[in-house]
């Protein structure tokens, strides 16, 4: 039997499907089916139940090396605003309280080799200790994120899902596994999305978030504030900047709807750089200045205007979030540099303020 759109959109995929590339193709996407599947919201409906011993807003802990995770807990705690959540890395928080908790949200990224990043390593080692029923009555949900390429995918958001599990925590959501190279923010959002829908709301309904979650406010900087901004600090480890010799697609041509792998020769005779067989080299890509330009002409501001950004929630106040790049900075830095324009949807927001400040 043939899915009529291709695996991802159905959850009938013959084995024999596995040499053949449907078009169009949806291997960008997360695997719907592999998260929603089985899972029947109404059984968990009651972990909402009121309590009176509980604290009335929720949990959301992460772990995160380079700072994926803490921005979608970050992200989460804004879109469920309304519950008043509370965000933290794992092991900032203290444990002892941890019964009278009425709903904790874990995201955490694997590292090394399939371990918890280090803010997050005493916690985990800390809940695998715990007897087995000393944390029933905690209603909790994983977010893992990773990436596929490695061998021990997300094994660090099993690891807390099986040892809260163990413990006797009662799963709300079943554990979400985010891929870096397929579909994370899908993933996310589905994960959040029945999180709500458990907490009796439908985050990402347009009202919700309307009504909810904080703003992101931007404002441009008159020339005289300008002018007192330092200039923006570039860090050492940035690297060098070298021509590149070659840049070719090896994959894709090879098998279509893969993802791209690509062959990149850089010429460093100018440099000092030296490398082994085996080094691995962190490409610091720029979006073309020819679409660079055109978007700043459509969101009809300058390039080199200084702007700077901050979480306003629906009452006024300043959110201590910090706004998805670094301020004040300018349009050309961030259009340039920060954000992938070829990956429109994660910077929806930014766009969409820079157009209307
Ligand atoms: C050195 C290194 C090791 C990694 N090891 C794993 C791994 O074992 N399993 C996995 O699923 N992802 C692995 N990843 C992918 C990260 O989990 C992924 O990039 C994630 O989005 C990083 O999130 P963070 O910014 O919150 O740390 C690794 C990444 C790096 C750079």
């Amino acid at each position: 039997m043939v899915p009529a759109t291709g695996g991802s959109a159905c959850p009938v995929w013959h084995h024999q499907m596995r040499d053949f590339y449907l078009e169009p193709a949806y291997h960008h996407a997360a695997d719907r089916w592999a998260v929603e599947d089985g899972i029947e919201l109404e059984n968990y409906a009651s972990a909402t139940r009121e309590d009176d011993n509980k604290q009335d807003r929720i949990l959301i802990l992460y772990a995160s090396e380079m700072g994926t995770a803490e921005g979608l807990a970050r992200r989460a705690a804004r879109q469920l605003q309304r519950f008043r959540p509370k965000v933290m890395a794992l092991d900032e928080y203290n444990t002892d309280t941890i019964t009278s908790e009425k709903l904790l949200l874990v995201v955490t990224s694997t590292f090394g080799n399939g371990e918890i990043p280090g803010n997050g390593k005493k916690f985990l080692e800390w809940l695998k200790k715990q007897p087995a029923g000393s944390l029933d009555g905690l209603n909790y949900s994983v977010l893992g994120i990773g990436s596929t390429v490695y061998e021990h995918f997300c094994a660090a958001g099993v690891a807390v899902d099986k040892a809260l599990a163990k413990a006797g925590a009662n799963c709300i959501v079943p554990l979400h596994k985010g891929d870096e190279i397929k579909g994370q923010a899908d993933t996310f959002k589905q994960w959040l999305g029945l999180v709500s829908r458990v907490l009796g709301e439908d985050a990402t309904s347009a009202d919700a978030t309307a009504a909810n979650t904080p703003k992101l406010n931007v404002t441009f900087l008159s020339e005289a504030e300008a002018a007192n901004v330092s200039p923006l600090e570039v860090s050492r480890d940035r690297g060098i900047e070298v021509p590149v010799v070659a840049n070719r697609e090896l994959l894709k041509e090879v098998i279509p709807g893969s993802r791209s792998t690509r062959y990149i020769v850089f010429n460093i005779s100018g440099t000092d750089l030296q490398y082994e067989t085996g080094d691995h080299v962190a490409v610091y890509p720029c979006n073309p200045p020819e679409l660079v330009n055109r978007l700043c002409e459509r969101l009809g501001v300058t390039s080199n205007t200084y702007f700077t950004a901050q979480y306003i929630t629906p009452d006024g106040t300043e959110m201590e979030d910090k706004p998805p790049v670094a301020v004040p900075t300018t349009v050309n830095q961030v259009l340039s540099e920060e954000l992938d324009l070829a990956l429109r949807e994660p910077f929806n927001d930014l766009l969409t303020y820079l157009h209307s400040a």
